[in-house]
């Protein structure tokens, strides 16, 4: 799947980052680039400087708003008549989550979003100047510690992504069961497809199924992961680079691929896939290998030509797609 970015956003984004010198910029990426890399999230104990969110938004924000969308739609899928009108956004950084789940959902009218960091809140309010009127409007940033014991009410559909990645391990829980208190319909969380990020998602998996979750995406059963022991459960999204974004990374291909992992628990039941794919799938000639995780474990499915009705299908599926 390959997701771009508003044309709305990438426009404004250009147009933030010139305010500053492409070296500094630069810098600013390597810096940040290395922020993610280190051993021990930081959190927003080491405030973000105005070009280092500048950074974030030129080289992070369109992957984290692409493998965003990827895991929402999947939620769409399963839930195609679920038309949710509030978003609480944990840990938003500069709005994307805003406007990945005003892509997937023109329902969402009303858009809470909670983060620490001021220079991130100034710079999603200046890019969201960028959006259409009616989504410019419905925005409510609110300044706050998600490592304190906020209130939060009730919205249909909470996210929080990529952003227990960036907070201390012990605090993660609790953050877990205040998104969950606050979720009418769904919660869904995004991190980064490594196996840090997997054991995050899995750590909640567990924790909202024990508090009464009903699992919606991807895993195609509630009981325990099977992948949790030997290999960590991700997909990867395709986004196109812009001229800027290849420049800023030194890098040569059009496109990168995100890794990530997700989960999205629901109040109620939701359909789900009856089985999910896990691997790209591998084709031959008259042949094609799907590795699934399915109700009853891992499993690899060999599907021949012999089989039309399933050849047809699985010629289409990808990685990270349901498999009847
Ligand atoms: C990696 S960014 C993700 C931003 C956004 N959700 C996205 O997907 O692009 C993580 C964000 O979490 C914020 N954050 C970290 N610790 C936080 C805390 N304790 N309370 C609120 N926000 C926090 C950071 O300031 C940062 O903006």
């Amino acid at each position: 799947m390959t997701v771009d970015l508003p044309w709305e956003l990438r426009e404004a984004i250009d147009r933030c980052c010139e305010s500053v010198a492409p070296p500094d910029l630069a810098r600013a990426v390597a810096d940040l680039s290395a922020r993610y890399h280190a051993e021990a999230p930081r959190g927003h104990s080491v405030p973000y400087t105005r070009l280092a969110a500048l950074a974030y938004v030129a080289v992070r924000l369109p992957a984290t708003f692409a493998a965003t969308v990827a895991a929402l739609l999947q939620v769409r899928r399963e839930r195609p008549d679920w038309q949710p009108r509030t978003l609480l956004d944990l840990g938003a950084g500069p709005g994307g989550g805003a406007w990945a789940a005003r892509e997937v959902w023109d329902s969402v009218e009303q858009i809470d979003a909670v983060e620490a960091d001021p220079e991130m809140i100034a710079l999603g309010r200046e890019l969201l100047c960028a959006a259409p009127d009616a989504a410019r409007a419905s925005v409510r940033w609110v300044r706050d510690d998600l490592t304190a014991p906020l209130a939060l009410p009730p919205h249909d559909l909470v996210l929080l992504s990529y952003a227990l990645a960036d907070i201390a391990s012990p605090a993660t829980e609790a953050i877990v069961d205040r998104a969950w208190a606050a979720t009418a319909g769904t919660l869904v969380i995004v991190e980064p497809g490594t196996p840090a990020g997997f054991d995050r998602i899995n750590r909640a998996r567990t924790r909202l199924l024990g508090a009464g979750g009903f699992v919606t995406a991807p895993c195609p059963h509630e009981g325990p992961c099977p992948m949790a022991n030997s290999d960590w459960c991700h997909f990867a999204v395709r986004l196109p680079r812009s001229r800027s974004h290849r420049l800023l990374k030194a890098a040569e291909l059009g496109y990168e691929d995100e890794k990530f992992s997700y989960l999205a628990v629901s109040r109620a039941p939701t359909p789900r896939a009856p089985n999910r794919v896990i691997r790209h799938p591998i084709s031959r000639p008259g042949r094609i290998q799907l590795a699934l995780c399915t109700p009853a474990g891992l499993e690899t499915a060999v599907v021949t030509r012999r089989d039309r009705e399933a050849f047809r299908r699985a010629r289409k599926v990808e990685w990270g797609d349901e498999f009847a």
